[in-house]
């Protein structure tokens, strides 16, 4: 740089790297708009928002836009805890779930602390260890197996709770392993931490959940109180885009989150189509429905031409191909199908493919056909 100018981020900083969206995303939709592009590689809802958020958009006005937003988020935050059975003020929202993720370590871990989570857990939980300069304590999933699911051995991460441990990660469902653990084994889980240290449990795809023994954490949250429960409505809700998110912990937990948020950061747009989004749980319900068929007739498809297909709870399937998976990533991509490389987790033989429209599926079973050849 011609002035010289070298900048010095803090040494946990220093260690990171941005995030890797890995495609440019615009740049593919350009390249591929005449047939369109086959969007499989977010785990973003095909059916979109609820008609009511569409509706509630149609209701932004000029002084919506000027306006800054409600700091508090209170009508969002008073939605929220009807229907999930808190108060309000046990509430604390995000720019999405992943803002909350990040806040979380910030608010409790700290340099040469212990953050324990799984391997295969959700990228977010190393980034934020990482980010506030605190050691990882990745514990082996249940299974490393091809053909085994990998999911969180909650067993091995009590024993790896210690004196240094201040945070844990877990996620039910998990992505990308698409596993999910029963609520007894949270129960047990949450019976050996000191209930000192917070345990996240972050259920961005509760809502994709049928099996009713794997209900959400909050039925634990009376006798748990450092559990902490996120959430989004970038799943199942269809507003990825939004960046909406929201934490469900005891009080103090939400003061202390709270020192850290910006004050204005969820926007006034997306808290009133947030609350539109949650008026409709029909639509919630008919997503959950419509996905399991989809994920359902998309696994056996895939299964049908030779791959392992984890089982999912989720809207999305981790496949793995019994070898290097980048070359297919490749050809799929060529043929204008995004699905997202697996190496960065430390399981390059697998893709992780959400569910699409039927014409989504058509195309990358199409391409896949073509790149298996
Ligand atoms: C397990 C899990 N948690 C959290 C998030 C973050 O979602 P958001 O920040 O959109 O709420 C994702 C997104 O893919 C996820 O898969």
């Amino acid at each position: 740089m011609a002035n010289g100018f070298i900048p010095r981020p803090v040494s946990a900083i220093a260690g990171l790297r941005a995030y890797d969206p890995g495609h440019d995303l615009p740049a593919l939709r350009a390249r591929f708009g005449d047939v369109g592009l086959a969007e499989l590689g977010s785990n973003e809802s095909p059916f979109g928002p609820s008609p009511r958020v569409l509706e509630a958009l149609t209701r932004v006005d000029a002084t919506t836009l000027l306006r800054y937003p409600d700091p508090m988020g209170l009508g969002l935050r008073t939605a929220i805890a009807a229907t999930t059975g808190v108060a309000p003020d046990e509430v604390v929202l995000g720019n999405g779930s992943h803002e909350l993720l990040m806040l979380l370590g910030q608010c409790f871990a700290g340099p040469g602390d212990e953050v324990v989570f799984s391997e295969f857990g959700f990228a977010v939980f190393a980034i934020a260890t990482a980010a506030v300069g605190a050691m990882p304590v990745r514990v082996p999933a249940l299974s490393r197996a091809a053909t085994m699911p990998r999911g969180h051995d909650l067993e091995a991460l009590a024993a790896a709770v210690g004196p240094r441990t201040r945070l844990v990660y877990l996620a039910n469902p998990n992505n990308p392993t698409g596993t999910t653990f029963p609520l007894a084994d949270l129960e047990r889980f949450l019976a050996r931490v000191p209930t000192g240290i917070p345990v996240v449990v972050d259920e961005a795809y509760v809502e994709y959940l049928h099996d009713p023994v794997v209900g959400g954490a909050l039925a634990l949250r009376d006798r748990y109180p450092n559990l902490v429960v996120t959430r989004t409505f970038s799943k199942a809700h269809g507003l990825a885009g939004l960046r909406v998110g929201y934490a469900i912990a005891d009080r103090a937990v939400v003061d202390v989150v709270n020192r850290l948020r910006e004050s204005f950061n969820v926007n006034a747009v997306a808290l009133m189509l947030a609350e539109a989004a949650l008026a409709d749980p029909d639509h919630v319900a008919r997503v959950r429905e419509a996905t399991r068929q989809d994920r359902e007739a998309l696994a056996g498809a895939l299964e049908a031409m030779g791959l392992f297909v984890h089982p999912s709870a989720t809207n999305f399937l981790l496949v793995d191909f019994d070898r290097d998976a980048a070359p297919i990533e490749a050809a799929l991509l060529a043929r204008g199908v995004v699905v997202r490389p697996m190496g960065g987790y430390g399981l390059p033989t697998c893709l992780r493919i959400n569910t699409g429209t039927g014409r989504d599926h058509e195309r990358l079973l199409a391409a896949l056909a073509e790149a298996l050849a």
